[in-house]
């Protein structure tokens, strides 16, 4: 994930399309976040991470007001199970947060999330950073076909070191990044 501090609004985009997707077989939907959703995914942010890492609920309400941000859930019926959040950064896309449950893990639903993310966001590579240690996130991006293109020194806090990590979906050699 983005550390909060460093979300700054880029160059708006075109809206695009999004069409919400349905896991197979299970009453789970994907869909854009409605307001009223926002205090849950709050208090998903305090379950999902470390409180230094959670987005609060003014961040939150910052990222569903801005136009250039997908901002997507994870519900079954008014239960918010898991959030993505990504941008366009100049011309590939940005994944922001990506949360689960931890009641809800290992069901699919943080790949789900990423490839609606994915869609709604279908210009050029996909970049985002994850904490060294993480294995769980790392292995889903693994799985989701990113691999590392760079670290970021102390980015989660001291010693708590970061990895960029990149899908390609353009032609284009795999970024390099060094914080
Ligand atoms: C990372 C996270 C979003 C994964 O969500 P999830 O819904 O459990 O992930 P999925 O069920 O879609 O997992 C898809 C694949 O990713 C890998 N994976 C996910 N969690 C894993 C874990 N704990 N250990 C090993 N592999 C894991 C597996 O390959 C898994 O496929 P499988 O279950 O068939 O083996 C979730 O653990 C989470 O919210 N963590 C805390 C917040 C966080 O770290 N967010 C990412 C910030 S960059």
């Amino acid at each position: 994930m983005i550390h909060d501090r460093d979300l700054r609004p880029p160059a708006p985009i075109a809206a695009s399309a999004f069409a919400p997707t349905r896991a197979a077989g299970r009453a789970l939907v994907i869909e854009p976040v409605r307001l009223r959703d926002l205090r849950a995914v709050a208090r998903l942010q305090r379950r999902a991470f470390r409180p230094a890492l959670a987005y609060g609920l003014t961040t939150l309400i910052v990222l569903w007001l801005l136009p250039h941000v997908r901002f997507l859930v994870a519900r079954r019926g008014e239960a918010v199970l898991g959030c993505a959040i990504g941008d366009r950064q100049e011309a590939d896309t940005r994944v922001i947060n990506l949360a689960v449950d931890p009641e809800a893990r290992r069901q699919g639903i943080g790949a789900g999330l990423l490839r609606a993310l994915e869609a709604a966001l279908p210009r050029g590579n996909v970049l985002l950073m994850v904490e060294e240690d993480n294995a769980a996130a790392q292995a889903l991006y693994r799985s989701e076909g990113y691999g590392p293109v760079g670290h970021a020194k102390d980015y989660y806090g001291r010693g708590r070191h970061g990895v960029w990590m990149q899908k390609q979906r353009t032609g284009q050699a795999a970024a390099t990044l060094r914080v």
